[in-house]
């Protein structure tokens, strides 16, 4: 079917952190590459992206750090957004799965699914902790894994074997919230039954669509064959939409149940907010004549080929995606990218330290677009990619091609003349690169696309290295004529046929030419550049990167790897020298409850306790507010001080004694506190 526009989604990444190299490698550019191919052929397109903003791993960083899951996500979406607008991933959208539209949209469609009886219900048990009085997410219990011993395995996985684990399975669970044994207990949800949507997605994938990528095809076919699950789409949890329903308290969507809504809630946000220009929001969802892309990660596929279309099938109104692109994913320096071993090049850090080099970033990561397998990106092969061929080939065409006019014809671009074997081959070699470019585009081949543009920067350096025009300059101007406007027309033709990749590049470059804009149309056509029109002043299009520069990267890396290492294994410090137990015996350690924890006005790192020493109370001020960023939650717990310090005034504040905490290897503080509870003023012995 010839379809009329399309609507492009990219996956919605968790608000939960910065990107990384990845995530642009994978999903981001390769969809703003085929986004921006789309405009430039002057089709009708929408890019949809988004930050997904519920589950589990938000509540649990916002428990950590003492802050709500609204302000960890506030954060990361700001930072996310930033980072994309800087490396040129141009978004029609760019919302949140904590917008009211949002929570409108993917109530309404759950309600509509309920309503028409789409779901079906299920009880089960499910470990609750009594005391904090909630179920516990699978990321919530802990406890010793049952293949390797690990005493901290989470409910889902074992981080040290690696193991994918129920929470059932752990030896000795506990709570992570409270510590607590959780019990087993009933609770209800709602579960799409996939099985029940097996045959048309075998048929609809299967059969219709074997021009899909084979990984993702590949990944589709081994979870059909291994017969489809009921899944739940609704949780136990205090985050996220409430499952819009009686009877639900306590309830809300499965993140994964709400966040591919996001790609609809987004485009409904923008088309109300901008209707003479992008229409009515249905057209982009519910028209036959839509086409609907998801570029995606390869852990993603399952539910964008599989569960997000049962989910539109069933509400009966939707598109089906007519292509899911997944990529593999890139490794970095031979190591997998791990966001909690900051073994990762973050998209801020990067443009900190090579500032303007976007472009050379987006590509590296599309030379090696892990697009059938898993890539890997290292700082040599960046840097020779960029020396090599952004800087040796295509900036050095450009360059020689454009100070030559300056240098002879006064930046004007020169007449052609006649054309000789050489100019005719030359040219020849250009004609078909559109068709060939677009060939590769239309079926997601990016890596060969940019290849392919490249390889059009080698024709150019090649006819001026091998006509050299400097060389004919004394005796033949008519000549040099004719190679300089030759290559300008390629230089023209350059600018648009990077343009999808490297969007900086070609604008700096359309600058340099003197030229507002381009078609896609106009590629491989040798009349871009009127005799006569006058150029800018040229400028280097790409720098080189120096062997210092990757040197400290690739030492900033090893230094994070060291870090973690020694913190996985942490250094004891050394034992100070031995003392008599006299000593010791001078020290009058205690037990107090802190009754009050404030923070001391105009003093960073103190925190004011009021205790309950068993003596009457007194107050110590202690250095590690920014151990506790909620004091007011250590009311209530015991700790240990030393009672015969002599008094002493900090901030205008007499403190009578100190609260004994530890430092972690990584230098930070915790409070000593006694496992069980003792009376105030009972001596530590
Ligand atoms: O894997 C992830 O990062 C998910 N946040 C992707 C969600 S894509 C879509 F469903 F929103
Ligand atoms: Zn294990």
């Amino acid at each position: 079917m010839k379809f009329k526009r399309t609507t492009v989604t990219s996956a919605l990444p968790y608000a939960n952190g910065p990107v990384h190299i990845g995530h642009l490698a994978g999903v981001y550019v390769p969809a703003d590459i085929y986004v921006r191919y789309l405009r430039l052929k002057g089709e009708e397109v929408l890019f949809v992206g988004g930050s997904d903003e519920h589950g589990v791993p938000i509540t649990i960083k916002a428990r950590n750090e003492g802050v709500s899951p609204q302000d960890i996500v506030d954060k990361f979406h700001k930072l996310i957004k930033n980072a994309f607008e800087d490396f040129g991933i141009k978004f029609d959208v760019y919302s949140r799965t904590t917008s009211k539209t949002h929570y409108e949209v993917a109530s309404d469609i759950f309600k509509k699914l309920y309503d028409n009886g789409k779901f079906i219900e299920q009880t089960s048990e499910q470990y609750y902790d009594t005391g904090a009085k909630q179920f516990l997410a699978d990321r919530y219990i802990s406890g010793k894994c049952p293949h390797c011993d690990n005493e901290n395995a989470y409910g889902d996985q074992c981080e040290k074997c690696g193991t994918s684990l129920n929470p059932t399975d752990l030896i000795e669970p506990k709570s992570t919230i409270s510590g607590s044994v959780p019990v087993m207990r009933e609770t209800k949800h709602w579960y799409l039954p996939l099985d029940q949507h097996e045959a048309w997605l075998r048929e609809w994938i299967l059969k219709d669509h074997k021009e899909w990528k084979s990984n993702v095809y590949g990944q589709c076919k081994s979870w059909l064959d291994m017969g489809l699950q009921p899944r739940a789409v609704s949780r136990d949890l205090d985050w996220g939409i409430p499952v819009p329903v009686e009877g639900a308290e306590g309830k809300v969507l499965y993140v994964w149940f709400d966040a591919p809504i996001g790609y609809i809630s987004n485009t409904k946000e923008l088309c109300e907010a901008e209707p003479e220009k992008y229409g009515n929001w249905e057209t982009w969802w519910k028209d036959p004549e839509t086409r609907l892309i998801h570029f995606i990660g390869k852990d993603n596929i399952v539910f964008h080929c599989i569960v997000f279309p049962s989910v539109l099938k069933a509400e009966g109104s939707y598109i089906l995606p007519d292509n899911v692109p997944a990529n593999e994913f890139l490794n970095l320096e031979g190591d997998k990218i791990s966001t909690s071993r900051n073994w990762a090049v973050w998209l801020h850090e990067y443009l900190g330290d090579f500032p303007g080099k976007q472009d050379v970033l987006r590509y590296v990561l599309t030379a090696n677009a892990p697009e059938t397998k898993d890539n890997d990106f290292t700082w040599k092969d960046f840097q020779a990619r960029n020396n090599n061929e952004l800087v040796a080939v295509y900036g050095n065409f450009i360059n020689r091609a454009l100070v030559l006019t300056q240098k002879y014809f006064g930046g004007k671009v020169p007449a052609l003349g006649e054309l000789n074997d050489y100019d005719k081959q030359t040219l020849a070699d250009f004609a078909d690169v559109k068709t060939q470019v677009e060939a590769l585009l239309d079926t997601f081949h990016f890596r060969d696309a940019q290849k392919e543009a490249m390889n059009l920067a080698r024709i150019g350096n090649k006819y001026l290295a091998e006509t050299e025009p400097w060389k004919l300059a004394k005796t033949d101007m008519t000549r040099v004529a004719t190679i300089l406007n030759i290559s300008l027309q390629l230089a023209a033709n350059l600018s648009i046929a990077f343009e999808p990749f490297l969007p900086f590049s070609s604008d700096k470059l359309r600058k340099m030419l003197n030229l507002n804009s381009f078609e896609w149309a106009q590629l491989g056509r040798m009349d871009l550049l009127a005799e006569g029109h006058q150029l800018n002043t040229p400028e280097l299009l790409f720098e080189k990167i120096e062997d210092e520069q990757v040197e400290a990267q690739i030492q900033k890396l090893h230094s994070t790897k060291t870090a973690n290492e020694s913190a996985a294994t942490p250094k004891v410090p050394e034992v100070k020298e031995n003392i008599a137990f006299e000593e010791f015996g001078k020290l009058d350690i205690r037990v107090a409850t802190v009754i009050e924890c404030t923070k001391v006005p105009k003093a960073d790192k103190l925190l004011n306790f009021r205790l309950d020493d068993g003596m009457g109370g007194r107050t110590i001020l202690s250095g590690i507010a920014q151990f506790y960023p909620n004091p007011e939650e250590l009311v209530g717990s015991q700790v240990l001080f030393i009672a015969n310090f002599a008094p002493r005034k900090l901030c205008g504040i007499d403190s009578e004694g100190m609260i004994l905490s530890a430092e972690n290897p990584d230098g930070t503080l915790t409070l000593i506190r006694p496992t069980e509870k003792l009376a105030n003023g009972s001596i530590v012995v």
